[in-house]
């Protein structure tokens, strides 16, 4: 049986990636077919789609992980030609294992690195990143949460914010930092959201209590202080913000180098301290945020949706910085 997809046929532009009709996959035992209603354009389709055209100093991990980010896409040419990490859609079928899942059921979830939902069906294990979808979310909304959802409730739990703490996303307007603001705003702290101009109202509406462009103001000098600051792309450095951190503030690197790790080495005994953190990526911290999901407390504000077949436009709309918020790419049906 065949399905739609959006094939990268090789690294480059937006254009590289092309709607084809491919063979449909087949769950095994222990695993489900998803027929996919919804996904999302996020940072790591953007890197994936062109890997090799990203050289160490523009990636935002350190240089191992930059390697490693290497052998998994691909040298020279993409060994995952079928993006989408996210999706949300409708159990079609599934193998003679599974128990937790039935045909008809809603479900949404990521796919992580190996991605693949850029397609009009996948395949994962039942014991994957996926969970039912609540009724209140559309597919679109659906598909636009898991990623940062994901990345930010371990690396935030581990901040241990507290009721009243005020905290910083510096990049609220992406995946991770609009799951950020969501999640310290049910932890009680005060938010204050900084991206750039036209996603200022995007930031607003996930509920942040300040909203700061960083093309105007530098937040470091507004004399305001926080307990902590969770930079989502390391743009702003340690040496500047421990003087606007409360007394036991952090200052949280989501991506670093060596100088970040420096930082945390010199400062782990201070009582402002920069940490560099990880996030595994499990399905355990989804299943975290499945409550405040569940609640509307979580949520996916999409921005714009594309078919699935003008996947290129939707990367193009998001590299010349036009989006307002998320994007997701609603999956036709093959005839
Ligand atoms: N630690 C981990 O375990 C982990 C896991 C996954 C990913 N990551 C890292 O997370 C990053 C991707 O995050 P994402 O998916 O949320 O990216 P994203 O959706 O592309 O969002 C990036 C955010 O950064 C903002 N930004 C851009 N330039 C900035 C600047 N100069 N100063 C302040 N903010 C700026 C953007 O604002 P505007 O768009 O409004 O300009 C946007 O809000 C990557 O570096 C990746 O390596 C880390």
């Amino acid at each position: 049986m065949m399905m739609n997809a959006v094939v990268l046929t090789q690294y480059g532009p937006p254009e590289m990636l092309r709607p084809q009709t491919i063979p449909r996959p087949t769950p095994k035992a222990n695993h489900i077919l998803v027929k996919v209603a919804a996904t999302s354009v996020n940072y790591g389709d953007l890197v994936a789609r062109n890997f090799r055209g990203v050289t160490p100093q523009e990636f935002n991990m350190p240089f191992l992980f930059w390697g490693l980010a290497k052998l998994a896409f691909g040298l020279r040419r993409p060994k995952v030609t079928i993006l989408g990490s996210e999706f949300a859609g409708t159990v079609e079928a599934v193998g003679q294992a599974v128990t937790s899942f039935k045909p008809g059921d809603a479900v949404f979830g990521y796919l992580g690195q190996a991605m693949g939902a850029y397609a009009e069906y996948v395949c994962l294990p039942e014991d994957g990143c996926v969970m039912l979808k609540p009724d209140h979310l559309s597919f679109a909304e659906a598909a636009v949460i898991p990623y940062g959802a994901i990345i930010a409730m371990p690396l935030l739990g581990r901040a241990n914010i507290q009721p009243g703490q005020k905290v910083l996303v510096n990049g609220a307007s992406g995946a991770i930092g609009a799951a950020a603001v969501q999640i310290a705003k049910q932890l009680g702290a005060e938010v204050t959201g900084v991206g750039s101009g036209p996603r200022l109202p995007f930031i607003q509406a996930l509920g942040a209590d300040k909203v700061m462009d960083y093309t105007q103001t530098d937040f470091t000098q507004t004399g305001e202080r926080y307990d902590l600051i969770f930079d989502v792309l390391g743009r702003s450095s340690f040496a500047q913000t421990q003087n606007i951190l409360n007394p036991g503030g952090q200052h949280l690197y989501v991506s670093f180098k060596g100088k970040q790790l420096w930082q945390m080495m010199q400062s782990r005994r201070g009582s402002r301290r920069a940490v560099c953190a990880l996030a595994p990526g499990s399905r355990a911290d989804f299943l975290a945020a499945a409550p405040l999901i569940a609640a509307g407390k979580l949520r996916g504000i999409v921005a714009k949706q594309y078919p699935l077949a003008e996947a290129a436009a939707a990367h193009r709309h998001i590299e010349s910085k036009q989006h307002q918020g998320q994007i997701a790419l609603i999956v036709e049906t093959h005839p």
